[in-house]
């Protein structure tokens, strides 16, 4: 079909609509399908690139079920080494072959969308409904970064050189929407690149990266490999070696990464530590609503996550307000992420020392809702009432389903207490009235500003995605916005008028 002519012209895909009953048979359809992972993934999740067959370390990894029922192949220095040195025909493809990849790649990931799906709750206990909408973001990444590469291709006075090679270092959380976003980004500006997922999601990336070479993209373009922190730790001392390195991961990692590389081309997307702000003038059962989808999504496995509740003191009062929080929190159906009605599975890899910390360090008159574990992968929601700013919680990405409430005596207040975070990604405001809201947009310093909605759940073009302060390091443009592909480019400018 014809391509669209520009970025005005994209469209994101729609989610999995599961009042349809013929969409929930399918369900049933994908949870078959995945009662015996090993027929469809192999006992092996393997290294791929354009590479001779070795032999390689292969390990197993605990996780939420058991022991995953497969091995998984780790590259070495060589693997790493060989395809670095290497060339593609990738370089010589046209802007307009490499957009049509694209766009092939996001009609299959279209058609593996249950695979995709079930992949995605084997390994990492993802709920069904949260994985659907990664995979849409996946869809749309594909075809956004598509157009971009075309709108250069078509905007006069800039041409643009294919070459180098960018590696993409991914996390678990969104293990199949931010690989693909950074590889595909890569691929469109004309570079080869490197995926190396992280380890626990190395089965979702597996799959994601099967996509993208059913559909032509050449193994010698993009090579899938797992690595331990070890091996690339010997290649990221050399700043030459990469046009790109592409993090979403933790900030401690990019603080290393520079700190020892200074010159490293980092684009890194790290933490957050995101705070919605409620008002006296919010409409306070939406607000609520926003509020548990944003903290307790995906387990509060998010960098996007709200973790903390800034109550202008009339709210804070408002002992209805406090009951109904309370009640909506404890409501969410957690257990089994394969049962459909599950609204939150269990944590994706075990319990972390953060979150250890803050359970251990807690009386039980502080919590308006006592989280429970079960195991070191089930962590039910839980509240903290009334914490200051003196507490570790204020200031640290706990990366789990805890919330913690605050409050504060007016909405310069509330501002105040979160301009003062390190972080600077997400951020959110529930108030019915726009001066409020204006004064906020205009104050509030992070990357995602969402007003009257919840903080996780950027939407491609919509809302491109990155952050500030400790939430990014290094270059970096928003991701699924109009200039992250324009950012890898190598471009010339031309000049013919004179
Ligand atoms: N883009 C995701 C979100 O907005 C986070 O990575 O929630």
């Amino acid at each position: 079909s014809e391509l669209p002519k520009t970025q005005m012209e994209f469209a994101n895909v729609a989610n999995t609509d599961w009042v349809l009953l013929a969409n929930r048979n399918w369900l049933d359809d994908i949870k078959k399908r995945w009662k015996s992972p090993i027929d469809i993934l192999g006992s092996k999740i393997p290294v791929v690139a354009n590479l001779p067959e070795k032999n390689r370390t292969l390990i197993a990894l605990e996780a939420w079920d058991g022991v995953h029922p497969w091995k998984y192949e780790l590259a070495d220095i060589e693997d790493y080494q060989k395809v670095i040195g290497s060339d593609s025909e990738w370089t010589d493809y046209s802007i307009e072959k490499r957009a049509k990849l694209l766009r092939a790649a996001a009609v299959q990931m279209e058609k593996n969308r249950a695979d995709l799906i079930g992949v995605a709750v084997a390994e990492l206990g993802k709920t069904i409904a949260e994985v659907d909408v990664e995979v849409s973001e996946a869809i749309d990444f594909a075809n956004y970064y598509a157009q971009s590469a075309l709108d250069v291709f078509n905007s006069e006075g800039i041409i643009s050189m294919s070459g180098g090679i960018n590696l993409v270092l991914s996390p678990w959380n969104f293990p199949i929407a931010i690989p693909i976003g950074g590889v595909l980004a890569s691929l469109a500006a004309g570079k080869r690149v490197i995926l190396k997922p992280s380890q626990n999601a190395a089965a979702c990336g597996y799959l994601i990266a099967k996509t993208l070479w059913d559909v032509g993209i050449p193994k010698s373009a993009f090579a899938f490999l797992p690595a331990n922190e070890d091996t690339l730790d010997s290649f990221l001392t050399d700043d030459s070696v990469f046009d790109a390195v592409i993090l979403t991961g933790g900030t401690a990692t990019a603080k290393f990464l520079l700190e020892r590389t200074p010159k490293l081309k980092l684009y890194a997307e790290t933490g957050g530590k995101n705070a919605t702000i409620i008002t006296a003038l919010a409409d306070k059962e939406q607000a609520i609503k926003n509020v548990v989808q944003s903290a307790f999504g995906n387990a509060g496995q998010k960098c996007s996550a709200t973790s903390l509740l800034i109550l202008e003191e009339e709210v804070f009062n408002d002992l209805h307000f406090k009951n109904l929080l309370k009640d909506a929190a404890e409501s969410k159906v957690h257990g089994n992420p394969w049962v459909f009605n599950t609204e939150i599975g269990p944590l994706a890899v075990k319990i972390n020392d953060k979150l250890k910390r803050v359970l251990d360090n807690t009386t039980d008159s502080e919590w308006l809702l006592k989280p429970k574990l079960d195991g070191d992968f089930f962590l039910s929601p839980g509240i903290k009432w009334g914490i200051s700013y003196e507490n570790y919680e204020y200031n640290n990405e706990l990366f789990g389903p805890i919330l913690c409430v605050m409050k504060a005596k007016n909405l310069d207040h509330a501002i105040s207490l979160v301009d003062n975070l390190d972080y600077g990604l997400t951020s959110g405001i529930e108030s019915l009235d726009t001066n409020e809201v204006d004064y906020w947009l205009n104050s509030i310093k992070a990357g995602n500003l969402y007003a009257n909605r919840s903080t996780t759940g950027a939407i491609v073009q919509r809302q491109p995605f990155g952050g500030m302060k400790a939430s990014c390091f290094g270059f970096g443009m928003k991701a699924g916005g109009p200039n992250y592909v324009l950012q890898f480019l190598n471009k010339k400018e031309k000049d013919l008028t004179s």
